[in-house]
């Protein structure tokens, strides 16, 4: 009788957790995917609505871009929007399905990235350890998430140009989130929640984080992806705080 060799399912998914662990997504952030992204979450506002709509819409792109990334993919996604209303969930669920098709992704919080970046740099070769910077370079597709987030040196944004441009000569393809809107979006951002609260926006734009010159080369780099709606973790929790009385 023959035998044959069959994959068992535990084999399956360690293989999923290493890949998972191998793009080196946060654990915070594993549960996301298209699926439990809700975009039906608001109805007692007018501008319900449009909230619901925006995160459809930016659903939608998020998984057309997924379906369709291949050799032919030309353009990452900037995903920009006030806080907590999913970027790094859509984009992280973009990464991981690409992964999980094989393909080689990787995670890096921009902080973590300049801090990682300035604390390999060497004063004597005024350069930063490759060991750093080659997989940043070098990943298939790379998901910079919260960019702008920490107002980096003139010297790291110079690096932070770098990398960019590299991956941008190299047809490289990156997903980016950021809290920082531009100018014009910024004037369209719902500033007071259905509860009354207002939604802390922030004052600088974009190009006030990261300079005219990674600004403007994003355009060419990425589709613009606008998320515009309320804090869904404030949301979420003022559910759940009411459900419990
Ligand atoms: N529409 C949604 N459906 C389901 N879960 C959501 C939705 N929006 C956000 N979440 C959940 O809320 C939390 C915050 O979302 P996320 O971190 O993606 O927001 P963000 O826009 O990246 O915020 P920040 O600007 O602070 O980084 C996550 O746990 C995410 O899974
Ligand atoms: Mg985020």
């Amino acid at each position: 009788m023959r035998r044959m060799a069959v994959r068992c399912d535990c084999c399956a998914e360690d293989r999923l957790a290493r890949a998972l662990d191998r793009a080196r997504i946060p654990r915070r952030y594993e549960h996301c995917d298209f699926e439990n992204f809700e975009v039906d979450v608001y109805d007692d506002d007018p501008r319900a609505a449009g909230w619901n709509r925006s995160l459809a819409e930016a659903r939608l792109l998020v998984q057309a871009f997924t379906r369709d990334f291949g050799p032919g993919t030309e353009h990452g996604l900037l995903l920009m929007g006030p806080c907590g209303v999913g970027k790094t969930h859509l984009a992280v669920a973009a990464l991981k399905e690409l992964v999980l098709r094989g393909h080689q992704g990787l995670y890096y919080d921009y902080r973590e990235l300049l801090k990682e970046i300035q604390g390999s740099y060497n004063a004597l070769s005024q350069t930063s350890e490759l060991a750093v910077l080659e997989p940043v370079l070098n990943a298939e597709l790379l998901l910079l998430d919260d960019l702008g987030a920490s107002k980096p040196s003139a010297w790291a944004l110079e690096t932070l140009g770098h990398i960019l441009n590299a991956r941008y000569n190299d047809k490289r393809i990156t997903l980016i989130t950021t809290n920082y809107l531009d100018r014009e979006t910024r004037e369209r951002t719902p500033a007071v929640l259905p509860t009354g609260a207002e939604v802390p926006r922030t004052e600088e734009t974009l190009t006030d984080r990261i300079g005219q010159r990674i600004r403007s080369r994003l355009y060419e780099m990425c589709r613009t992806v606008e998320i515009l709606a309320p804090d869904y973790r404030r949301e979420f929790r003022r559910a759940r705080s009411v459900d419990r009385v």
